[in-house]
C-alpha cells in the first residue's frame, strides 16, 4: 500500500502527472519506411496506471490512502470503449506493450482475443515483458515475493488466466513461464537476453560487477 500510494502520485499512477502527448514511434510509427507492417493501422496507446499489469480488482477502497486497486476494470473499460469506437469491426488486431505492458500483453492475450469479433485475426506481442523467476545473488527470491504482494494488495488472482491459477499459486502466475504454454492466441515474445532492468532488479547487482556469476546463472535459468 505504501508503494502504491507513492506511485499514485507519479506518471505511473495518475493521469494528472502523465505527459500530455506521447510520441508514436517504433511499432506505432506512421512511417512506412520504419514500420512497414503496421504504419497504416489504427493505433491506440493505453497509459499504464495501475501497478498490476491491469489485473487489480478490489471492491473495497483502502480508507487510509483512498487508493483504488482496480486495474482490470480499467482495462475492460478501455477495451469496451475502443470496441464501441470501431474496434468491433476489426479484421486484424495486435495487442502489444513494453515491460509491465508487455506482461499485460501476455496476461490479457486470450481475453483480448475473446473480446474482438469472432472472425478477427488477433495476435499478441510482448516486448520486454518476460519476467523471469530467479533468486538474486543473495539467494532471496524477491521477484516471487513481489508478485505475491501484488496479488494480495490488488486482488489480482481472479484476473490472471485460470489455466494457470487452477494449478499454481496466483503469485507465480505473473511469471510468463507459467502462462505461455496455455495461451491459445498466437503470442510473439521479444526479450533481450541482457535485459538490463531484469539483471539489475532481479539479481540485485549490475552486470559489469558480476558478469562471471551472472553468465553462469543466466545460462541455467533463461
Ligand atoms: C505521421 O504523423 C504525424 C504526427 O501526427 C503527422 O504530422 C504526419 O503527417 C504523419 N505522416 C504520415 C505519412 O501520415
Amino acid at each position: 500500500a505504501t508503494t502504491c500510494l507513492h506511485r499514485s502520485r507519479t506518471p505511473l499512477g495518475s493521469s494528472k502527472e502523465m505527459a500530455r502527448q506521447a510520441a508514436f514511434t517504433g511499432i506505432l510509427s506512421n512511417a512506412s519506411d520504419y514500420n512497414p507492417d503496421f504504419y497504416n493501422w489504427n493505433k491506440v496507446k493505453v497509459r499504464y496506471c495501475d501497478g498490476s499489469s491491469f489485473t487489480g480488482d478490489k471492491e473495497e477502497v483502502d480508507p487510509s490512502t483512498n487508493v483504488h486497486y482496480r486495474g482490470a476494470r480499467v482495462w475492460q473499460a478501455v477495451i469496451e470503449d475502443l470496441l464501441a469506437k470501431g474496434m468491433n469491426k476489426a479484421k486484424n488486431a495486435l495487442i502489444s506493450g513494453c515491460s509491465a505492458g508487455g506482461l499485460t500483453s501476455i496476461l490479457h492475450c486470450d481475453r483480448f482475443h475473446q473480446l474482438l469479433p469472432a472472425d478477427a485475426n488477433v495476435k499478441c506481442l510482448s516486448d520486454a515483458g518476460f519476467f523471469i523467476n530467479v533468486k538474486d545473488i543473495t539467494g532471496a527470491n524477491h521477484a516471487e515475493a513481489f508478485f505475491n504482494d501484488v496479488v494480495a494488495t490488488h486482488g489480482s488472482a481472479k484476473n490472471l488466466p485460470s489455466s494457470c491459477t487452477s494449478k499454481l499459486p496466483a503469485g507465480v502466475c505473473f511469471f510468463p513461464q507459467n502462462e505461455v504454454q496455455q495461451i491459445q492466441t498466437p503470442l510473439f515474445i521479444l526479450n533481450a537476453a541482457y535485459d538490463s532492468w531484469q539483471v539489475i532488479i532481479r539479481y540485485g547487482t549490475s552486470w559489469c560487477q558480476r558478469a562471471p556469476i551472472l553468465s553462469g546463472e543466466a545460462a541455467g535459468t533463461t
